[in-house]
């Protein structure tokens, strides 16, 4: 599913790079298109009538190779069996139902995981190479733009994880008895054949077998447990659009406990060697999930929960409905962010990597709403401390607007980042910032958007020129001064 990117009107989107938005204007492409083309579609390459190859990547500037143009996915269907931890294989077939944007010779997915036993479409065989992190699938029949297609790949052995500087341990994780996925910001494909952009939403449905014994939890919705004589084969399903970095499957023995908080349901999920902490967990995402309601709106999905699981990741992750907590019991802080990220990051979702601030800065400034609940505390104060800072801190650099990839989960994305929140809330009063919030989760409710549409919705909201507060607290490059 792709949702059209309207930019804002704001001036401010000359302060930062549109990637994409250039092309998309070119995408008045030559050749007649049965389909309106898609906001961030690169024109096909092919002479009219010709079908072309998709291109292998979605044109963002930040990740240069993730995802793939000529296709929009609907969904996944992803069946994997687990072997258990002593080898940590899998042998699994995904199916990827999408329509084509194009008239497609070929296409890519992007695929990091282990060896391809074979792809068809539409149920013919077709023919794949891997090229990198890339897999490309020929079909035996051009696909015309417009069609829906569906693309089964069959893959077998053991799923590695991806190890960077920025991004720590990443993808698909081994864990003491089992495996888990955290794949921010690009490593969706280590474990599934996929458009790996957040772009590109899809629903999906998880069919995972494991050994007897052991358990597994996805996002969404719990099928029913099928026991065979060695195995149990668990389901989910996420009706609602995801982003792939957000899919997450664990697989290992957990402590799990079922509640409801205002009418949804709640399945947390916790490995043993935390599992004095289920409970808390439990109680605090209860709690956060009723005082967040009336703040940001809705809570927009089916289900909520958490998994804690064992691998050291000293980092937490909103995947969707479920967020993961890697390696440690989280504080309410904790579970604030993460819960927070459902409206904002996961319901809102990411046009383009640049603008993770929108994810990070709003996690971060619930956080800090959070503290302000209980009157001890209050975002205002919290924002002071920070502005006490030295320029030369972390915090204040590089801009959170435009942070660079390596720099995507610094500190600035997230102080910078939810100081820019508190700054438009001291101009605007509570009473517009809170309809801002709340106004945002709902018009781009599972969909994407930018920064340029955040600018321009606040204006909207306020009656106010704000271009020059985003423009000092989102791009300029040292430690804002005025605003
Ligand atoms: N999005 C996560 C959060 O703030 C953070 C995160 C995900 C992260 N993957 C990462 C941070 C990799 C550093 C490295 O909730
Ligand atoms: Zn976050």
């Amino acid at each position: 599913m792709t949702v059209a990117i309207l930019l804002g009107s704001a001036g401010t989107a000359s302060a930062t790079t549109v990637p994409g938005t250039t092309a998309e204007r070119r995408a008045a492409a030559p050749c007649p298109q049965p389909l309106p083309p898609a906001a961030h579609q690169a024109p096909p390459t092919g002479a009219c009538g010709a079908p072309s190859p998709g291109a292998a990547g979605l044109g963002d500037s930040y990740f240069r190779d993730a995802g793939n143009g000529g296709y929009d996915v609907a969904h996944y269907d992803v069946t994997m069996a687990y072997a258990g931890a002593r080898t940590g294989t899998v042998d699994a077939t995904v199916t990827v139902t999408a329509t084509a944007t194009q008239d497609l010779s070929a296409f890519d997915l992007d695929f990091r995981g282990p060896e391809v036993g074979g792809v068809s479409v539409d149920g013919r065989s077709a023919r794949h190479r891997r090229d990198g992190r890339e897999l490309v699938v020929t079909p035996a029949e051009p696909i015309p733009a417009g069609r829906v297609f569906a693309v089964a790949v069959r893959y077998a052995g053991r799923p590695k994880p991806l190890r960077s500087k920025a991004f720590g341990t990443y993808g698909w994780i081994p864990s003491k008895d089992g495996a888990v996925v955290a794949a921010e910001p690009d490593g969706a494909s280590t474990w599934l054949p996929v458009n790996d952009h957040p772009r590109d939403k899809a629903t999906y449905a998880f069919h995972v077998t494991v050994p007897k014994g052991l358990q597994a939890v996805a996002n969404g919705t719990p099928g029913p447990v099928r026991h065979g004589g060695t195995t149990a084969t668990f389901e989910w399903s996420e009706g609602a659009p995801m982003a792939s970095y957000l899919a997450t499957v664990a697989i290992g023995k957990f402590h799990m406990r079922r509640t409801q908080a205002g009418g949804t349901r709640v399945i947390t999920a916790v490995d043993p060697a935390f599992g004095s902490s289920a409970k808390e967990l439990e109680s605090t995402t209860v709690k956060v999930l009723k005082w967040a309601a009336p703040l940001f709106g809705p809570y927009p999905f089916a289900t909520a929960g958490g998994i804690v699981d064992d691998p050291k990741l000293n980092y937490a992750l909103e995947t969707q409905e479920r967020p993961l907590y890697g390696g440690f019991a989280p504080d309410d802080d904790f579970v604030v962010h993460e819960l927070a990220h459902q409206w904002f990051g996961d319901s809102v979702g990411l046009t383009r990597w640049q603008d993770i601030w929108l994810n990070e800065g709003f996690a971060t400034y619930a956080e800090w709403l959070w503290r302000e609940r209980t009157g001890r505390d209050s975002a205002g104060k919290i924002f002071k401390r920070y502005r006490a800072q030295p320029a030369s801190s972390p915090i204040f650099s590089p801009p959170p607007g435009a942070p660079g990839a390596g720099k995507l989960f610094g500190y600035s994305v997230y102080v910078r980042g939810a100081m820019c929140l508190q700054a438009l809330r001291d101009r605007v009063g509570d009473r517009a910032f809170f309809t801002i919030l709340r106004t945002w989760a709902a018009e781009h409710r599972h969909a994407t958007a930018t920064t340029p549409q955040f600018i321009a919705l606040a204006e909207r909201v306020s009656g106010k020129r704000l271009t020059e507060l985003f423009q000092t607290w989102l791009y300029s490059k040292t430690k804002p001064r005025r605003w």
